[in-house]
């Protein structure tokens, strides 16, 4: 939808929503917005500039978040980079409209150059890598130490850095992640998710010494309006 090549973007069509970079000025737009100012304002001392979101169960809401709150970064000057670290069920390239046979599988296995993984997108100051090809062996690639100095040099290039991940529970591609980045977000589906999964993510991420700093509550069908969306965010404790 919104890759370099499109000379005419098309906000309508998709599987995600780019609210953010659609419609800027709309109320759910806002609150991606607070997310961005709550993830600035969660670390005083140390500058927060890599972000992992996750959450306990599948189809909370990681991806269309993350890639949301990408844009609100990118819009507020920020050089950003939205990194798709969902190497199970990959869908940035989709959200986007591009071609997925480079990314970070490819970065890693292969030893790519990152400007050969790359992608400039029509919104100014975003840039994406995506997936590439779905590997054998995911955890392995995000557990390598190709891995770890991957992440070290993109982040040395963006001012924020905003990771897609699998769900936690499911495998430990999330904890691995989580100890990357600077914060770790958890998104839960109000509808689909308990408190026992939650808590049991959490812990999980406490066991890998992650510093979790907060959680998107993403309520995906409230009754008042069928397009409305309801982000609530707060500290962990
Ligand atoms: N706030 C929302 N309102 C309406 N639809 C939403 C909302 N958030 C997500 N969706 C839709 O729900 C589906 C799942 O969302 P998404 O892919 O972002 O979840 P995910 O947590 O990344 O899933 P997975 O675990 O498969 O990676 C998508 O079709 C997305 O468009
Ligand atoms: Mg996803």
């Amino acid at each position: 939808m919104f890759g370099k090549k499109n000379k005419h973007l098309d906000y309508t069509s998709g599987p995600r929503d780019l609210i953010v970079a659609k419609e800027p000025k709309s109320p759910i737009s806002e609150q991606y917005r607070t997310i961005r100012t709550n993830i600035t304002y969660s670390s005083v001392d140390t500058p927060i500039k890599s972000v992992l979101f996750t959450s306990s169960l599948p189809s909370a809401g990681k991806s269309t978040t993350a890639a949301n709150v990408a844009i609100a970064y990118a819009q507020a000057g920020k050089k950003t980079l939205l990194l798709d670290a969902d190497l199970r069920r990959p869908t940035t390239h989709y959200t986007f409209e591009m071609n997925n046979q480079k990314g970070l599988s490819t970065a890693i296995v292969n030893e790519m150059p990152l400007e050969n993984v790359i992608k400039e997108t029509e919104i100014e100051n975003l840039d994406i890598v995506t997936s590439g090809p779905v590997p054998p062996n995911p955890s392995e690639l995000i557990a390598s130490n190709k891995m770890e100095h991957f992440f070290k040099t993109v982040t040395m290039q963006y001012d924020m850095v905003i990771v897609d991940s699998p769900p936690i529970l499911a495998v430990t591609d999330g904890q691995l992640l989580s100890k990357l980045v600077d914060g770790t977000i958890l998104v839960t589906n109000v509808e689909s998710n308990n408190k026992d999964s939650l808590t049991h993510a959490k812990d999980l991420l406490h066991k890998a010494d992650s510093n979790l700093i907060g959680v998107v509550l993403n309520n995906k069908k409230q009754k008042s309006s069928k397009d409305s969306y309801y982000y609530y965010y707060g500290n962990e404790k």
